[in-house]
């Protein structure tokens, strides 16, 4: 595992966008693991300005997002699908076609499961970078803490925490979608490289679990342990308890 300690949540984007611009500049036509949240926001500010300034380009890359809402569709503001055209998207120069997103409007949520889970084998060499944040409660994408590490994409019930880390995007008295789509830990243990970021005090406890405590479902994130190129990137707060436990790892 490669540790990265950055100071704020400023260098913690660029270093993370640093990591994709160089995987798009070594291989243009990359496929890409792509997280929401407010994590990665900043990284993704940072990759819209390098395809600006001409340093990138996303025309031959191909994406994969982790997740999405049952229920949700492209058009709905608080919809994964809508998080990408506002943050990435819509100002860079990805094709269309090669977006790949869960529909969480599907009439089939097993099919479309299915349909996901083909696309990602049609993807022969598997994700060359997935970016993941993390849950308070070890979640990556919307693998909820369970009773094991499920492989394929599937549908979830939602933890009560994460439901409620989603109410500051929604209207007061707005319903929140309680069921989500993932992607499962298949394509992410098979990615090339993966770029966990994380930020902010309310991520420490959860980070040292995850990456000092025991591998568990119940530590969903904790499976990055057996992946071999893991880096994560992260800024001081979401790194103090590590520090406080285990200082010699980042100092
Ligand atoms: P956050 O969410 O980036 O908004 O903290 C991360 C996650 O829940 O996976």
């Amino acid at each position: 595992m490669n540790l990265i300690y950055c100071e704020d949540y400023a260098e913690l984007s660029r270093k993370a966008a640093s990591v994709v611009a160089s995987q798009l500049i070594l291989n243009p036509s990359s496929v890409l693991g792509l997280a929401t949240g407010n994590t990665p926001i900043g990284c993704y500010a940072q990759l819209v300005e390098a395809v600006l300034n001409g340093d990138i380009s996303f025309s031959e890359a191909r994406t994969f997002n982790l997740d999405e809402y049952v229920g949700a569709s492209r058009e709905d503001e608080q919809s994964f699908g809508h998080f990408m055209d506002t943050h990435l998207f819509s100002k860079v120069d990805l094709n269309p076609e090669n977006i790949n997103l869960l529909d969480g409007r599907a009439k089939d949520i097993g099919q479309e499961c299915l349909r996901y889970d083909e696309k990602l084998g049609f993807v022969q060499c598997g994700i060359d970078c997935q970016i993941l944040g993390v849950g308070r409660n070890g979640h990556i994408g919307f693998n909820e803490p369970d009773d094991h590490f499920p492989l394929n994409t599937h549908i979830v019930d939602l933890e009560e925490g994460t439901i409620e880390a989603q109410r500051a995007y929604y209207a007061p008295g707005a319903v929140i979608p309680t069921q989500g789509i993932t992607m499962g830990m298949r394509p992410i243990m098979g990615a090339k490289q993966v770029i966990l970021l994380a930020s902010g005090e309310s991520k420490a406890a959860i980070l040292e679990e995850a990456l000092f405590g025991l591998v568990k479902p119940e530590i969903p994130a904790s499976i990055l342990r057996f992946h071999g190129n893991l880096t994560v990137i992260a800024d001081r707060a979401a790194l103090s308890v590590i520090i406080e436990k285990h200082p010699s790892v980042v100092l």
